[in-house]
């Protein structure tokens, strides 16, 4: 095992060819948002107490009603495929060995039911909205048929944020042949052969089954961008809740007065995102904004929050300022993308034992009782 995510980061960044890597990595346009969420951990103290029984800690939450083993989730990420082959069903069952959640992407590169085939963990579904709601349906039912538990409705990507390094690496699906490209690959061969194995470029498998389109890459790319409903707003949550049993939370929102429309409009929880940075570029960071959102809405949702976590402490400090668990984007990603399966796994043991470490040093027998009274 590797000493930090950060190692597993420099890893990935050698083992991946160089457009995935920066598919992975980058921010949208100038990466100040990106570089905020970053920033924004190293703001917040915690003040410990001291002369404290920690031998025996308990770093689980209760999620819906649900006892998890830690306060994170493995977050919806696309294109998973381009980093190691079958690659949602490595970080489920790395999210189930830990004893979390993990959260599939509308645009992942695996079946909803695949996934299900290769874990009895707790499964959620990431909702994209394409404009033929026939799509979203269809994933839905299928989710729920698969006994995935709750659903995370996105809805800060009406349009793909500006990702200039994708424009200058000519980094589309599929992926185009050029002499640059041919060079990128040729660098990282192991790579290459994984993807060569895998049947070349990653499929968007779900979408296609949903959508009844061929298995044709440009389609779905197309598909997947051109076709979000640029539409949708809050009285669209009603039509969610009737096609979905379980908990829906709404992911991507940064304000008070959005957090308190979710709530108007029936949701369970919310994501404090900003996408890790991907969208808009002026967007404040996620961690900033909870102390006041958490405040909003008195403990009547569940509110996560994520955007650049890559230490166990920083779960610490999200409870602490108010939200009920971290969603982790790249950190499992790196893990995999360096070591595949296993690499997934150790990422998330060393965020586990970092945050046991954090509450012990705090003090903190038990995770649910951080609150604002730890902040320094
Ligand atoms: C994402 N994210 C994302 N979110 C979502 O709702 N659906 C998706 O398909 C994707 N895809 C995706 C791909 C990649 C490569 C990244 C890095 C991120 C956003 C993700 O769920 C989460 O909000 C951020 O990644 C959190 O920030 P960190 O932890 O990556 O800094």
């Amino acid at each position: 095992m590797l000493p930090a995510v950060k190692d597993y980061r420099d890893l990935a960044r050698r083992r991946l060819s160089r457009f995935a890597f920066d598919y992975l990595e980058g921010g949208a346009e100038d990466g100040r948002a990106m570089a905020r969420n970053l920033a924004s951990w190293g703001q917040v103290m915690l003040k410990p107490r001291a002369m404290v029984d920690v031998s025996d800690i308990d770093a689980g939450v209760e999620l819906f009603g649900r006892q998890q083993a830690l306060p994170m989730l493995v977050g919806p990420t696309g294109l998973n495929g381009l980093y190691w082959p079958r690659a949602e069903e490595a970080l489920a069952r790395a999210a189930h060995a830990i004893g979390v959640p993990f959260v599939l992407s509308t645009a992942s590169t695996s079946l909803i039911e695949d996934v299900r085939a290769a874990t009895s963990g707790d499964l959620w579904l990431q909702l994209y909205v394409q404009q033929d709601r026939r799509i979203a349906e269809s994933m839905m039912a299928r989710a729920q048929a698969a006994g995935f538990g709750a659903l995370m409705l996105t809805v800060d990507t009406m349009v793909h944020g500006k990702r200039d390094h994708d424009i200058r690496n000519g980094f589309r699906m599929p992926v185009p042949w050029s002499a640059r490209l041919l060079a990128d690959l040729l660098a990282h061969p192991r790579w290459c052969l994984r993807m060569l194995r895998q049947g070349g470029s990653p499929q968007l498998v779900n979408l296609a089954r949903s959508s009844g389109m061929a298995a044709n890459l440009a389609q779905q790319a197309a598909a997947m961008s051109r076709q979000m409903d640029m539409a949708l707003t809050w009285d669209d949550l009603a039509w969610v809740r009737r096609h979905w049993r379980g908990p829906v939370i709404v992911k991507g929102l940064l304000t008070v007065e959005d957090a308190l429309q979710a709530q108007h409009a029936g949701a369970d929880g919310i994501v404090i995102s900003n996408h890790g940075g991907r969208q808009l570029d002026a967007a404040p960071s996620p961690l900033e904004q909870l102390p006041r959102i958490a405040d909003a809405l008195h403990g009547k949702m569940h509110v996560f929050v994520d955007g650049g976590v890559r230490r166990g402490g920083d779960i610490a400090k999200a409870l602490a300022l108010g939200a009920c668990a971290v969603v982790l984007g790249r950190a499992p990603l790196y893990g995999l993308a360096a070591r595949g399966p296993r690499g997934a796994a150790e990422v998330l043991a060393i965020l586990r034992t970092e945050f046991e470490i954090t509450l012990r040093l705090l003090g903190a027998v038990h995770a649910r009782s951080l609150d604002a009274s730890w902040v320094a």
